[in-house]
């Protein structure tokens, strides 16, 4: 039996709960109802997280069948959780990383835990629409055949905007260095389910993959996997990934998660190539709809291979641009009159995250939203400026400028960040901060990745970029609300 029949059982069985939690499974004052009483705790027959052996192993196998990976683990706390075990399963205080410069902030906290010596590889940039293309394996080589000291590598595939890095090159760069592969493939959950989906990272030889099932999948929010692949020869300390897993997770794991976790693979198993099959169908038509369009575009894999000849670029993933008006108020006007709720607003772009739950209704409402538009800004334009080239929609020259210096400059690194944290620092204003020290990440959220880490230089560039986000009314994390910044002192 397995994680969600057993907990239904218990269920069925009728215990009266003398133990943990406190809500008692009475519906009285739950806003969940009934549900509620399926938020138990480990007790007989339930198996225990940190130290599988019954229906919670029983369900990890399952998922480490379905993902074709020698071990999987449910995480409950997120990709986040499993990005720190596996840089602290695989690094010693100290060691060499090599970390994607567009990675997520738990992989720089991870280095700062084990006061990583940080080495960085810069993936290009997509310049009208300003996101970050794939890494291929000849850089992470060149940069590897340099410092053959690095112990682990971390890449981001794909990325939140759906691109994905040649893992495979990749990771016989990496092999071939005696380093081990970790990739963050929180927003890769869906892929290898279907031959036109991508392929999954764990059959393109990584040695520790991450997943958020919560993202792409039906599964609830925090809900996530840690794989762990034995293919390459890489000796992948298991024990202490677990040992991590332990301290970083909480010892009173929620059994609504971790049955959650369950019934999306037994979904997958179960349902997953019709709701594929149903996914693509839909997609199509969207796809063909969205072609017509005059004044906004649809970047999703289509465009991507079409437009940027990019591969594989994850077709649950849409870009949408205008060029009639900043895609900030596109984002706004998606709220407000189509009660749709994009994922993100950007400086070039709105994203959508459709997924095998959405259903053809859903899809529906979002491209006769956009046809909607469309039509308003065709009206309104007749005569006027229009200008009808979709592809222009991305090219906002101080969008792209911005995206250019936040993410495609090198800042220079001073020290690493767990060195820059312990210091000393003062708050000064930021366009006082040219050529100090930064103390703090400064990230623009989302996508939450740091466009400076503690212990970067800060150029004069970065200063004019990160003000004219905060003035476009970007969220800037990092930077007061008076525009100070952390700098040593
Ligand atoms: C690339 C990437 N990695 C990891 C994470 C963390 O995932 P989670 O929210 O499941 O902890 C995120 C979150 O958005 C992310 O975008």
């Amino acid at each position: 039996m397995r994680l969600c029949e057993a907990l239904k059982k218990h269920i069925a069985c009728g215990y009266y709960p003398a133990h943990m939690p406190g809500h008692k499974g009475n519906p009285e004052y739950s806003f969940l109802g009934d549900i509620i009483k399926y938020d138990v705790t480990e007790i007989d027959g339930l198996d225990n997280l940190h130290d599988a052996e019954g229906v919670i192993l029983k369900s990890e196998k399952h998922a480490a069948s379905l993902y074709g990976v020698k071990e999987s683990h449910f995480l409950i706390n997120g990709s986040t959780v499993g990005i720190l075990a596996a840089i602290l399963g695989v690094t010693k205080q100290g060691d060499k990383i090599l970390i994607g410069r567009n990675c997520h902030r738990s992989v720089y906290n991870a280095a700062e835990i084990n006061r990583l010596d940080v080495h960085y590889i810069y993936p290009g940039l997509m310049k009208d629409i300003g996101i970050c293309r794939g890494i291929s394996g000849e850089e992470v080589d060149e940069i590897l055949r340099e410092d053959p000291g690095i112990k682990a590598v971390i890449i981001t595939s794909p990325t939140y905007e759906g691109i994905s890095s040649d893992i495979r090159g990749i990771a016989k760069a990496v092999h071939k260095y005696g380093a081990v592969l970790i990739v963050d493939a929180a927003h890769g959950a869906h892929f290898g389910f279907h031959e036109e989906f991508p392929e999954s990272v764990a059959s393109q030889g990584a040695d520790i993959i991450i997943n958020s099932v919560h993202k792409t999948l039906p599964s609830p929010t925090q809900t996530a996997l840690l794989h762990i692949n034995d293919v390459n020869g890489v000796k992948v300390n298991k024990e202490k990934i677990r040992k991590q897993l332990m301290i970083y997770q909480s010892s009173s794991p929620s059994y609504l998660l971790m049955a959650g976790i369950d019934n999306c693979i037994s979904i997958l198993e179960e349902h997953g190539r019709e709701l594929f099959d149903r996914y693509l169908i839909n997609l199509k038509l969207l796809e063909d709809r969205a072609d017509k369009l005059k004044h906004i575009s649809v970047t999703g894999r289509r465009s991507f291979h079409e437009e940027y000849g990019i591969e594989g670029a994850d077709p649950c993933k849409l870009l949408i641009c205008s060029s009639q008006f900043d895609n900030i108020k596109l984002y706004d006007i998606l709220r407000t009159e189509y009660r749709i709720q994009p994922e993100m607003e950007a400086e070039n772009y709105c994203l959508l995250i459709m997924t095998i739950m959405d259903t053809e209704n859903g899809f529906a409402r979002v491209i006769n939203a956009l046809e909607c538009i469309d039509e308003k800004l065709e009206n309104s334009l007749t005569g006027l400026h229009g200008d009808a080239d979709p592809i222009k929609g991305r090219k906002n020259s101080d969008g792209s400028r911005l995206n250019d210096i936040l993410y495609g400059s090198r800042p220079v690194k001073r020290m690493n960040a767990f060195e820059a944290v312990d210091r000393k620092s003062e708050s000064i204003y930021l366009k006082e901060a040219v050529g100090r020290i930064s103390a703090s990440y400064i990230n623009l959220y989302p996508p939450g990745i740091p466009v400076l880490v503690p212990g970067e230089e800060i150029s004069k560039d970065m200063t004019e970029a990160i003000g004219y986000a905060l003035d476009r009314g970007l969220k800037v994390q990092g930077i007061t609300a008076n525009k100070e910044i952390k700098v040593h002192g």
